[in-house]
């Protein structure tokens, strides 16, 4: 009889500890749950200081039960309250207050350079032109040698160059970051055989100094046509129609004679803005050298490539004043488009 009346109230505290454990449904009610059945005062440790009263024999057993118990209980205290955590049950009901007026979410938008990219990605893509990326990180051989500039040709000293690598024992020449986007014309030719009509946006990277009209990393699109019969006509209409989708049909756009080493002839294209010419793009037949440089054969094909940069036309399309603008990272700009 004392045998099962020492154990009795042990199983007893279980089915009560167990029972009041589960019907326990906020981290407070877990609290005193604790208190109740664990804590130091609690009943358990009553069951476990009452040992000592027993028969050597039965306290072995009460006890052995009686810290099994004690396990039980704390593993079953520690599941209850990762769950209740996880569930949100110890958040107070009202720790989201519903009621609070909703407050429009600040909407980001895309930069304005990516902005007049696309508007003029598109007016190329509709005249034909596919869209092709290249990389900011270039080899000399691209960047300068096949587009007809050698190593001691003045050109290089127009583009001043931010080198990664300069002194680099390789056929490719050094690496560095593009002065301009045109080597992907000699990359894309490499690629595929005529016809071709590429757009090409990116961006590019001079060490130079700063001022209204200069940044040291800008974009460019490049553009190329190649194909058998190719014109100055189609290029003149080409960049005509580009003119007129981005400045509006009336804008007067000017051709006058300028030198790139990779086409002959040349030209820069000016608009008017308010009685003064403004340049906004390099263009010309692309030179017999750089077909050649790609194995293109010359006497089978012409083409026209031109080179424009976004800012530029978004100065003048937005009224911007200082090309510094789109670099800087101030929203008081960046927020206006
Ligand atoms: N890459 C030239 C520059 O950065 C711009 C340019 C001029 C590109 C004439 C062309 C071109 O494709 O035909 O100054």
């Amino acid at each position: 009889m004392t045998s099962t009346a020492s154990e009795d109230p042990i199983s007893a505290l279980r089915t009560e500890a167990v029972e009041q454990l589960s019907a326990a449904d906020s981290a407070d009610a877990l609290e005193s749950w604790r208190v109740e059945f664990l804590g130091r005062k609690g009943k358990l440790t009553g069951i476990l200081r009452n040992l000592g009263s027993l028969k050597p024999d039965q306290r072995r057993a009460a006890g052995a039960a009686a810290n099994r118990l004690k396990g039980e209980l704390e593993a079953a205290f520690e599941e209850k309250l990762t769950a209740s955590k996880r569930s949100g049950a110890s958040q107070p009901a009202d720790a989201i207050d519903v009621t609070l007026p909703g407050r429009r979410p600040r909407a980001g938008g895309l930069h304005p350079s990516t902005q007049i990219m696309r508007e003029m990605l598109d007016a190329f893509n509709e005249m034909g032109f596919q869209t092709v990326e290249g990389n900011e990180v270039e080899l000399e051989r691209y960047n300068f040698d096949m587009l007809n500039i050698p190593a001691d040709h003045p050109a290089r000293d127009m583009q001043d160059t931010i080198w990664i690598d300069r002194d680099r024992d390789s056929a490719d020449g050094g690496i560095l970051l593009r002065t301009q986007t045109s080597p992907m014309q000699p990359r894309i030719m490499e690629q595929q055989d005529p016809p071709v009509r590429i757009v090409s946006p990116g961006k590019c990277f001079r060490f130079e100094a700063t001022d209204a009209t200069h940044e040291w990393q800008f974009h460019q699109i490049e553009g190329l046509a190649v194909d058998e019969g190719l014109s100055f006509a189609d290029l003149k209409g080409t960049l005509y129609e580009f003119a007129r989708r981005i400045f509006g049909a009336d804008r007067k756009v000017r051709f006058r004679c300028d030198f790139f080493p990779f086409v002959e002839p040349g030209v820069d294209m000016s608009i008017d803005w308010d009685g003064r010419w403004v340049e906004i793009l390099g263009a010309g037949m692309v030179h017999p050298r750089v077909l050649s440089n790609v194995g293109y054969d010359p006497e089978k094909y012409t083409g026209f490539a031109f080179g424009v940069g976004p800012e530029r036309v978004a100065l003048l399309k937005y009224g911007i004043e200082d090309i510094r603008h789109f670099f800087s990272n101030d929203l008081r700009f960046l927020s206006q488009f």
